[in-house]
């Protein structure tokens, strides 16, 4: 059978009050990206040939960075200048949507958990031509009460959606909840919602009333179900945590799955692109910004923090090592304890093992950066770089002053601060040369005892 043609609408108009943000509530992060950002990631596997993005007036933003979460949805955002409901909502995709034949899925876009699996089980239960007009995904929540029941005939159809606040007693014990998703007929989808009439206890348009009316135009309306966590919207802070925390778990085991070993998952925080490499190992309390590319056969010890960073097989990171964006770390090379590395290439079998900073550097194949060692790239205007070549040994508590150039198999003796060319295989020493006066600490001592004993003395007489 041909694939059916997928069209997607997305209700994100809503303000989110309750978050008590300055930002649209589908921006907010979760596990590195933009809920509405997870919304369209999810979607994005069916190839919908089109995606109408409801938004309120002045929520640009959440149409640019859904845009930015994947490059391959078409997306069309519509401005819904007046909440009215959910119905009003998808309403407003009809031009959008013009012309369009297929299969027409509305979903929330305050739903970041939502998974592809079930958005595809969804469209084929809406495939062949016995399949009902209207398909809702149905779930069942451990607290109903906010959410909308519904009501099953006894030919297992669904028969009507009745909100919480217009439910009988008698209905408000319905366990089955509309999850909010739903996939329609394109052929009917606008002629009910145009049916749609706000008579209900929130003087609303409820995108739910289409089951009812599709019933009583004779069309058959069914559901699946799916499990609840899928649905979890945010709607406060302390939802977009749980979110985070559902989130967090799902990558783990995803990252588990594929071989990686986490020593502890449940203080590894792991981003929506976090890639880690079979046999790569990761400490207790790692957490990983976006854009992190792990090798396999990687050890990184506890306590670190990677983001923006790729680390080749058989390097070894941390503990307590910081990588931000820009790093490269090579085959087999090391960053030790307090290492921040930015910017910056270390190449194959480099080793920085204790507290340095490199930014906008090269540490070339083999070369050996000492404790302390510091790459002075700012000047309070402009970054320059730092090139030390392959094999060089850089001394402790070393500050090389960019641009500069340390050549192959150079040394750097410790404690230099270098602010010219070191040429290849040869030593720099560029610091105060060490002077020893004989016996000065010992008379320095004596002196100093001497003049101790006066002054107690002399108090001890006033
Ligand atoms: C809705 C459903 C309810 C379901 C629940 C699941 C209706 C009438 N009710 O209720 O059956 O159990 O979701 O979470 O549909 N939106 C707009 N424009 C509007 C109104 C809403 O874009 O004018 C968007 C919101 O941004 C949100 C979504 O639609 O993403 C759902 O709206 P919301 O007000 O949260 O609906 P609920 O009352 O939760
Ligand atoms: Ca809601």
């Amino acid at each position: 059978m041909k694939k059916p043609d997928i069209a997607v609408i997305v209700l994100a108009a809503g303000l989110g009050t309750r978050m008590k943000s300055d930002r649209p509530k589908v921006l907010h992060k979760i596990a590195g990206r933009s809920i509405i950002g997870h919304v369209m990631a999810a979607i994005a596997p069916l190839a919908p040939s089109r995606v109408a993005l409801i938004v309120g007036p002045e929520m640009d933003d959440v149409a640019a960075a859904a845009g930015a979460a994947t490059k391959d949805l078409r997306i069309t955002p519509v401005v819904q200048r007046e909440r009215k409901g959910t119905g009003h909502a998808a309403l407003q995709a009809q031009k959008a949507l013009a012309g369009f034949v297929g299969e027409v899925l509305i979903l929330t876009g305050d739903t970041p958990l939502m998974t592809t699996a079930m958005l595809e089980r969804l469209v084929a239960a809406r495939s062949g031509p016995e399949a009902p007009a209207v398909i809702d995904v149905g779930m069942r929540v451990p607290d109903p009460n906010p959410y909308g029941r519904m009501v099953v005939g006894a030919d297992n159809g669904l028969e009507r959606i009745v909100e919480m606040r217009d439910a009988t007693p008698q209905e408000r014990k319905i366990d089955l909840c509309n999850s909010g998703v739903f996939a329609v007929d394109s052929r009917h989808l606008f002629d009910l919602l145009g049916q749609v009439r706000p008579d209900n206890a929130k003087n609303e348009y409820y995108l739910t009333d289409i089951v009812g009316l599709a019933r009583r135009a004779g069309l058959a309306c069914g559901y699946i179900e799916a499990p609840h966590e899928e649905f979890i919207g945010i709607n406060s802070r302390a939802e977009l945590a749980m979110a985070e925390g559902f989130m967090q778990a799902r990558l783990r085991l995803a990252a588990m799955a594929a071989g990686a070993t986490l020593t502890d998952p449940s203080t590894v925080w792991l981003s929506h692109d976090t890639k880690l490499g079979p046999d790569a190992t990761v400490g207790p309390s790692v957490i990983f910004g976006p854009g992190v590319e792990v090798a396999g056969g990687v050890e990184i010890l506890g306590f670190c923090h990677i983001e923006g960073a790729s680390i080749a097989k058989g390097a070894r990171i941390g503990p307590f090592a910081r990588l931000r964006p820009g790093a490269e770390i090579g085959e087999n090379a090391h960053v030790g304890n307090f290492v921040e590395i930015k910017n910056a290439r270390v190449e194959a079998g480099a080793k920085v093992n204790h507290l340095a900073y490199i930014g906008d550097a090269r540490v070339g194949a083999r070369a050996n950066v000492g404790a302390g060692t510091i790459t002075c790239n700012y000047d309070g205007f402009v970054k320059a770089f730092t090139d030390i070549g392959e094999g060089a040994f850089i001394g402790s508590n070393s500050a090389l002053v960019a641009p500069v150039k340390i050549g192959a198999g150079a040394i750097v003796a410790a404690g230099a601060v270098i602010t010219r060319d070191v040429p290849p295989d040869a030593l720099a020493v560029a610091r105060g040369r060490q002077e020893d006066k004989s016996g000065w600490a010992k008379t320095f001592r004596a002196k100093r005892a001497a003049e101790k004993a006066k002054t107690a003395k002399r108090s001890h007489k006033d």
